[in-house]
């Protein structure tokens, strides 16, 4: 027995992926648990590889390959995602197998070829609709433009009624469990929640037209294997749920503060905005930017109706952790959020303007001009800043009754 098998799914498909266990930080989200690159071998009559591992990980994913059956053997690679996690190490196992094929969409081989600058380009494209024959075994591609790459597109396998759905449904998540049912929901769902913040919320419109397009197809799926974290085999319908729930972001008494500070002025506002909006009934939390990553605050704000933001005036500008975290938030595009703008200043006070119009070209609803205290907020600052929170909590609550 080799350090790293393959581990068996069903009669033909067997997980050669590799686990990450070290990473923390995944192009700038922050990995806490780890992750995990899978990639799936089909022993057809023409073996199959569906998705590689990342550059590092080539030679756990060979000797797994390799414990059941001589890599030269894999006849065709199908590349569902061109993204260097899964495909890192697709040159050096063509290299290493010589395929026959190696399919990928219209925009994966331009991305492939874009990463890659093949001298002589090994991809042939496939499109929604297309069914290759494995011998014995088809495999049928849908396209999923924008899922959340140009090029993204899953595989189905009838046969075994196995939807590969590369990044979709994933996690970051190391484990040596390979199956959703082997560990707690709670996890899953945190885990799956912060993936989908950080890496579907901007592309929401296309997940719900992606649900509703596989569901309309009737696809009989018994697994469920994304290119990250756990097989979905019991709970499918459950993250399908969850991605659309996601997807739709309906109004919730949530409300996320962000707020950075100097000499803790713009800290006292924003406990005491937590406090008004706790007594219009929202869950709030708070989180103070020099102790929250930024794909941890994503997370939270995929499932809350407010972002209030906190900044103190340095050199005339937002702070820049501040200024950081509205970046990045911006680019999520999260929707349907009311929220409102705070902060301390010594002379000049422009945070607050600044966040006012970051909120508002990220489209959310200002419930007031903002709170600006002048250096340090005396108690009516303080109470002023309580009733900002609990003006944002009402707007929060009219929405929730769908009167917003
Ligand atoms: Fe896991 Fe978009 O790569």
């Amino acid at each position: 027995m080799g350090v790293f098998e393959a581990v068996k799914l069903t009669e033909k498909v067997y997980w050669v992926g590799a686990i990450d266990w070290g990473i923390r930080d995944f192009h700038g989200y922050s990995t806490g648990r780890g992750s995990t690159y899978n990639a799936y071998l089909v022993l057809s009559e023409r073996v199959t590889l569906i998705d590689t591992v990342k550059k590092p990980f080539f030679g756990e994913m060979m000797k797994r390959i390799s414990s059941i059956i001589d890599p030269s053997q894999i006849d065709i690679i199908i590349s569902n995602h061109s993204e260097m996690d899964h495909t890192g190490s697709l040159p050096d196992t063509i290299k290493a197998v010589k395929p026959e094929k190696v399919f990928a969409s219209a925009m994966g081989s331009k991305a492939l070829l874009a990463h890659f600058h093949w001298e002589d380009d090994p991809v042939e494209v496939v499109k929604t609709g297309d069914s290759v024959d494995l011998g014995g075994m088809s495999i049928a591609f849908i396209e999923t433009r924008m899922l959340h790459w140009p090029d993204s597109m899953v595989s189905y396998l009838p046969e075994e009624k196995i939807l590969f759905s590369q990044d979709g449904f994933g996690m970051h998540l190391a484990s040596v469990e390979r199956y959703d049912d082997e560990l707690p929901l709670s996890l899953l769902e945190e885990e799956a929640r912060k993936y989908y913040a950080n890496i579907l919320m901007p592309f929401s419109p296309l997940v719900k037209a992606l649900i509703g397009n596989l569901s309309s197809m009737n696809l009989d799926i018994d697994l469920l294997c994304p290119d990250h974290g756990p097989i979905w085999r019991s709970e499918i319908n459950w993250i399908f749920g969850k991605w659309n729930t996601w997807a739709e972001k309906k109004p919730q008494p949530k409300a996320v503060v962000i707020y950075d500070t100097m000499w803790n002025s713009t800290r006292r506002m924003a406990e005491a905005v937590i406090e008004g909006l706790t007594l219009e009934g929202i869950s709030g939390r708070l989180m103070p930017l020099r102790a929250s990553h930024i794909s941890d605050i994503a997370a939270e704000v995929l499932e809350a109706s407010a972002l209030v933001v906190g900044s103190p005036t340095i050199n005339g500008r937002i702070f820049p952790s501040v200024a950081e975290c509205m970046n990045y938030l911006g680019g999520l595009k999260p929707k349907n959020l009311v929220g409102a703008a705070f902060g301390s200043y010594g002379w000049s006070g422009e945070a607050v303007g600044e966040l006012n119009a970051l909120l508002e070209g990220m489209k959310v609803e200002l419930v007031s001009e903002g709170l600006r205290a002048v250096y340090v907020p005396d108690d009516e600052m303080l109470e002023n800043s309580v009733d900002l929170g609990r003006a944002v909590g009402r707007k929060v609550m009219d929405l929730c009754r769908g009167e917003g």
